[in-house]
């Protein structure tokens, strides 16, 4: 009795979050995108914008991190209607993963099918560099929690969904054929998800480099096991920031982090917008 009031909550209150935006623009967006640190900037060349601040819409959490914006662009992207994230919760502020991933459920009952992920990360495969763009092709959950613990309602999704290809092959493929077609140079790893706050140990990038890892990053995993317990259609983009510790020699801050985001910023907003127009 408790479990399903409390599973029928959460898709009422994503059903309240989904109306709100909603009411806010005439726009219906079939795609949704979640641009990670120093990413934001795509969001800046939607057309008939409607920017909506995360403290507006309700369920929706603000991100205390810099270079994490926290409101929702909603705009043009040619001719496709998008929704855009500027900035993220992750769970290591402090929030829940069902915070975490509370903008992914609403934005399935808005009826919106395919999410497009992005975020920063930290190279761990040596064939990686500093500003190369990684298609995730499928990932490690470390974070220890599962955004799906806890009362299932059957609405959203069964209780035990398969996870066998989270990051749509067809949409990896199009990512594959769009760089090639722009002379972008992108690969495809498996991206590991950890709780953080902290950086990795070299210790740590050495074990998950055994467990198969390309990449390292805090957040993602989380919305993408949320999206397919809907049946979303996911694909996921990493931008590689520095290269993980004990990979190269110095140590890693969230400042070079910001800017190398913002360095590749223009190479994968023109990616982003090719993407986007095969997606419809
Ligand atoms: N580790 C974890 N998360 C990250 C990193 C990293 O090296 N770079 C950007 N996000």
């Amino acid at each position: 009795m408790l479990e399903g009031s409390a599973a029928s909550n959460l898709y009422a209150r994503a059903e309240h979050a989904a109306r709100t935006i909603r009411a806010r623009t005439a726009l219906d967006g079939r795609i949704a995108v979640v641009l990670g640190s120093g990413l934001g900037g795509f969001a800046d060349e939607f057309e008939e914008a409607v920017r909506i601040p995360y403290a507006e819409i309700p369920g929706f959490a603000a991100s205390t991190v810099a270079g994490h914006a926290g409101s929702l662009v909603i705009g043009k992207v040619g001719r496709v209607p998008v929704v855009a994230m500027l900035g993220r919760v992750h769970s290591y502020e402090g929030y829940s993963l069902e915070e975490v991933t509370f903008p992914i459920r609403t934005f399935k009952l808005m009826g919106i099918d395919t999410l497009l992920l992005t975020n920063a990360a930290g190279g761990i495969n040596v064939q990686l560099s500093e500003g190369t763009l990684m298609i995730i092709s499928d990932h490690l959950n470390l974070m220890g929690l599962n955004p799906l613990r806890g009362p299932n309602d059957e609405r959203f999704g069964t209780r035990f969904p398969d996870m066998t290809e989270v990051y749509s092959r067809a949409l990896q493929e199009t990512v594959v054929e769009e760089a090639n077609a722009l002379g972008i140079e992108v690969r495809r790893g498996i991206y590991a998800a950890l709780s953080g706050p902290s950086y990795e140990t070299p210790a740590e990038i050495h074990m998950l480099r055994s467990f198969g890892a390309d990449a390292i990053g805090m957040s993602t995993v989380p919305e993408a096991i949320v999206a397919r317990h809907m049946g979303m259609k996911v694909l996921g983009i990493s931008c590689i920031t520095n290269m993980a510790a004990g990979i190269s020699d110095g140590p890693i801050n969230h400042e070079e982090v910001m800017e190398i985001g913002n360095r590749v910023r223009a190479t994968f907003a023109v990616l982003l917008r090719r993407i986007i127009g095969r997606l419809t």
